[in-house]
């Protein structure tokens, strides 16, 4: 077996990361339009030595196993990083210990490079105030968007 696909299926042997930030400040979600593979990736971020680092990141990919298995690595690169470092990072440099990607698998690595500019892009400036406001999937579909009334069946009902 050669060495990329067996340092892959080690890394797949043990994901990090993986799963929704229940307390993130941020999450980025791409999709591939060579693959129609989906990556989603949540950041949380933390005071040290007077910056503002990333203390945890994690993902959700629905898509290959390299995408997996990059995402993995770049979760755990990420970790103190600032903002601007995270986005410093190009798509070679977050496969880590995977080293370079073949031709084929590029994409994959730039799926990972995507959700984390996307959830850099959507990172605020400052803390948030409350974290529980910070959007989760779950909280997605709990919440309902915009101003909607619900209104109890009983009343809709003719008198
Ligand atoms: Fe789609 Fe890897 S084949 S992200």
């Amino acid at each position: 077996m050669d060495d990329f696909e067996s340092k892959v299926r080690d890394a797949l042997a043990n994901p990090q990361n993986q799963g929704e930030l229940a307390d993130a400040d941020a999450v980025g979600t791409v999709g591939s339009p060579d693959c129609g593979d989906m990556l989603r990736m949540w950041l949380k971020f933390t005071e040290k030595d007077g910056k503002r680092v990333i203390d945890r990141a994690s993902f959700q990919a629905f898509g290959c196993q390299t995408a997996i298995a990059v995402a993995s690595m770049a979760t755990e690169l990420l970790k103190g990083k600032t903002a601007e470092e995270a986005r410093e990072l190009s798509a070679s440099e977050l496969t880590g210990d995977l080293g370079p990607l073949p031709p084929m698998k590029i994409h994959c690595g730039q799926l990972v490079e995507g959700a984390l500019k996307s959830a850099l892009d959507q990172t605020p400036a400052a803390p948030l105030p409350a974290p529980a406001s910070a959007p989760t999937l779950s909280g997605g579909f709990q919440r309902p968007a915009g101003k909607i009334r619900i209104v109890p069946l009983d009343d809709e009902q003719p008198s």
